[in-house]
């Protein structure tokens, strides 16, 4: 679905530069370029950014303690 109409960027544009390492809105816009222009699709990309970043944040929490890990 696009995000930024200005900029032609979607969701998964916006995953994927997360993904590739960009870790706030702010390093999102830098290399999407989404919201430079009018900024009507600023609201709507913070939550597909923050969104993104909290469903990796679980990911990784269950990386890091695998249901079978049991601490002493
Ligand atoms: S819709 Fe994203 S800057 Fe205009």
């Amino acid at each position: 679905m696009y995000v930024c109409l200005c900029q032609g960027v979607t969701d998964g544009q916006i995953r994927e530069a997360i993904y590739e390492g960009c870790c706030s809105y702010r390093e999102v816009r830098q290399a999407t370029g989404v919201g430079t222009q009018c900024g009507k699709c600023a609201c709507l990309a913070k939550e597909v950014v923050r969104d993104t970043l909290a469903e990796l944040r679980g990911a990784q929490a269950a990386a890091a303690f695998p249901v079978e890990f049991v601490p002493a």
